[in-house]
């Protein structure tokens, strides 16, 4: 986002906030790291982003009952995410269930969602049209988790006011029942959440399985991303080719063993291997080629991973910290939207006038466009006096969102800074306590 350069000086775009869950039914295999794990890694470093990453594992309760697998699942997930370079200090990472204010705020969700909306979830639909289809009743095994599922989706996204949600294309329909949800919220309440917006990943490859079909666990065809260098390559043994003998040209054309190279080569290791094709190399040496060039990008988080693997306490630590640091945010906020539902203590319903003046004496954000053009909000106390000054944002937009998070409370006061003119010693609790006021609702 480019600010136009005037005096006063102008804000660093303030960083987007990223938000993506992964559903703890399985085992990562490597059509889920090239598809997912790497480019969320990648674009966890990314300047100006800020990132969170969840293990959905009550979204993983809609699909299976195996407590056992769940629990494997959520470990196998965690590593992988870890060891393929994920740094739970640059980003928040952390575990769904840790996280109580989700299913509060999915409750919250629940009451201003219509029921037909959910009707027409693509996944619900469809469960409901393989019943019709098979002459039974349409609802038969469909439980009011599936039913539910956009609900729980919409409270992990609308809980940190994402603005980014990384899916794939069977989820975008999610994210807009998510904006859906978010507009009626506030139409009742007033503004608390962010629209959010789905972000497809079009340039990232679904990589093809050991049978040519894509790799998914559905078709049973998928090569594990962390095995052992032996599993490895015995399960590359196993992808299907076609039976042109050695010294016949083969076709790149419709290639799976061509295009997961593909995925993992630069472009010259993958011009090499193209000639190579062309020079009739032969099926079992193309394999070797294969094996060797993944190994070599998996073999550095290999050790990690079987480390995690065999130190569960440790990724459990660090999922716990992740979600304090979730919290941190989630906490003063469902306080705040607790608030604004009108569950709220007694006693501040018995005083009611006071609690009028009081807000009628409350701080408050102003936001305004200066002769630069450039759009700036500020702080006032209750007596008008001037608390926090923003700096120029080119975008109205990205003023509200900064006003949005900062109404969260005092915590989100560092990550703000940046786009903050200094802040006066003097006037830095002061500032603290006016967020903690508004947070409250
Ligand atoms: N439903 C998503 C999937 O199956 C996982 C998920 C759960 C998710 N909550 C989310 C994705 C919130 C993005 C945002 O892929």
């Amino acid at each position: 986002m480019a600010h136009t350069a005037s005096a006063p000086p102008t804000a660093p775009a303030p960083r987007v906030r990223y938000l993506t869950g992964i559903t703890t039914s399985g085992t990562p295999h490597l059509g889920n790291y090239v598809g997912s794990i790497r480019p969320a890694v990648r674009a966890s470093q990314r300047a100006g982003v800020e990132s969170f990453y969840f293990l959905a594992d009550y979204h993983a309760l809609i699909k299976i009952d195996a407590p056992q697998r769940i629990q494997r699942s959520t470990l196998e997930i965690a590593a992988s995410w870890l060891a393929a370079g994920l740094d739970p200090q640059r980003v928040t990472f952390y575990r769904q269930s840790d996280v109580p204010e989700i299913p509060e705020l999915c409750w919250f969700l629940t009451c201003v969602t219509g029921k037909g909306v959910l009707n027409r979830a693509h996944a619900y639909k469809a469960a409901l049209d393989r019943n019709t289809a098979a002459g039974v009743d349409p609802d038969t095994d469909v439980s009011a988790g599936l039913f539910m599922y956009p609900v729980l989706m919409g409270a992990d996204i609308l809980l940190f006011n994402a603005e980014r949600v990384p899916v794939g294309r069977d989820q975008v329909q999610h994210i807009e029942m998510a904006r859906d949800m978010a507009a009626s919220f506030n139409h009742r309440y007033g503004a608390h959440f962010v629209a959010p917006q789905a972000e497809i990943e079009e340039a990232v490859a679904t990589l093809p399985g050991l049978d040519g079909r894509k790799m998914s666990k559905s078709y049973d065809n998928t090569i594990a991303l962390f095995s052992s260098r032996d599993e490895l390559r015995r399960q590359i043994a196993t992808l299907r080719t076609d039976s042109r003998a050695p010294g016949e040209p083969k076709d790149t054309e419709g290639s799976a063993l061509f295009q997961i190279y593909q995925a993992f080569a630069s472009a010259e290791e993958t011009e090499a291997l193209r000639q190579a094709y062309a020079q009739g190399i032969a099926w079992g040496d193309a394999k070797t080629l294969l094996f060797e060039r993944i190994d070599r990008e998996i073999a550095p988080m290999r050790a990690r991973y079987e480390h995690l693997m065999a130190h569960p306490q440790e990724v459990e630590a660090l999922l716990l910290a992740g979600a304090s640091k979730a919290r941190a945010l989630a906490t003063p906020f469902m306080a705040r939207l607790r608030s604004a539902v009108g569950l709220r203590a007694l006693a501040t319903g018995a005083v009611t006038d006071t609690v009028r003046a009081a807000k009628a004496a409350r701080p408050s954000f102003k936001q305004y466009r200066e002769a630069d053009g450039q759009f700036y909000f500020k702080l006032q106390d209750a007596h008008g006096t001037l608390l926090l000054q923003s700096l120029g944002f080119a975008d109205p937009r990205a003023a509200a969102q900064t006003i949005a998070r900062l109404q969260q409370g005092a915590a989100q006061l560092d990550a703000e800074r940046a786009v903050l003119a200094p802040i006066a010693d003097a006037l830095l609790e002061p500032v603290r306590a006016a967020l903690e006021l508004l947070a409250q609702g």
